[in-house]
């Protein structure tokens, strides 16, 4: 258990990670064919992950102030900021590349706009799914493809995901400290979590299904972490929050 505020134990690890400079030990080329099935999936979570978080920094400082975690607005500036540089790290590969990066695609709208609609709590809960979805999509990739470099990029990617989890299962156990009937809001969840699965299966399944996943191990996988980031949130939800709560890449 801790008795620092989390948005303050979560600024110093973000201050810190930031630190941390990705330095890839050869910028090597993807290998045959991968340009045409990893290119298109690749560009949309490289422009997926360049969000600005505008609503998201506003919510989080809003929630801090009324929380009494006044650090919180900072831990989430600097993840968006730790987002952008995953965005960064595989732009540069894709230009490398020679493979155009995207300006829209309608996953990253829908994904935008459901995002302003809703409050902190309810926009966490769907952050929570994209972050899950990255953990199998990124665990692929490193599989599938012959470039070191990206094989290098994924692993870090990887790393960062796990505690953005465990920094979302933070944020949403001081929610849930407001709210009731959790049980049907980690139903919902569940489905909403299933329903992402099966869109993301249409778009990215050929890179899954390369990188070792069948539909039924992605789902279970992802339902598998959503119910790690839950118990982490009734952990946070009753105060017991540790730094070490059981979500992990793998
Ligand atoms: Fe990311
Ligand atoms: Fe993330």
């Amino acid at each position: 258990m801790t008795a620092w505020p989390a948005g303050m134990v979560w600024r110093n690890h973000f201050r810190r990670n930031l630190l941390d400079e990705l330095e890839p030990r050869t910028r090597d080329g993807w290998g045959e064919g991968e340009a045409a099935i990893l290119g298109p999936s690749l560009a949309q979570f490289q422009l997926g992950e360049s969000s600005d978080g505008r609503h998201l920094l506003r919510y989080a400082r809003e929630f801090g102030e009324r929380s009494g975690d006044s650090w919180l607005g900072e831990a989430m500036a600097l993840f968006i900021q730790e987002e952008n540089r995953h965005s960064q790290w595989l732009g540069e590969f894709l230009k490398a590349q020679g493979f155009p990066l995207l300006r829209r695609c309608w996953s990253d709208v829908v994904f935008r706009v459901l995002r302003k609609m809703l409050g902190f709590g309810l926009m966490v809960a769907v952050l929570v799914c994209a972050e899950i979805v990255a953990v199998p999509y990124y665990t692929a990739v490193r599989e599938m493809t012959a470039s070191g470099w990206l094989r290098t990029i994924c692993a870090r990617l990887l790393q960062d995901e796990a505690m953005h989890l465990r920094f979302q299962a933070t944020n949403l156990g001081a929610v849930w400290r407001r709210w009731k009937f959790l049980r049907a809001f980690r139903r919902c969840h569940k489905v909403l979590m299933a329903g992402i699965c099966f869109v993301v299966w249409m778009e990215h399944g050929e890179v899954l299904r390369r990188g070792g996943y069948t539909r039924l191990t992605f789902l279970t996988r992802c339902l598998e972490l959503l119910d790690e980031v839950h118990a982490g949130a009734l952990a946070a939800q009753r105060n017991e929050w540790t730094a070490r709560v059981p979500v992990a890449a793998r």
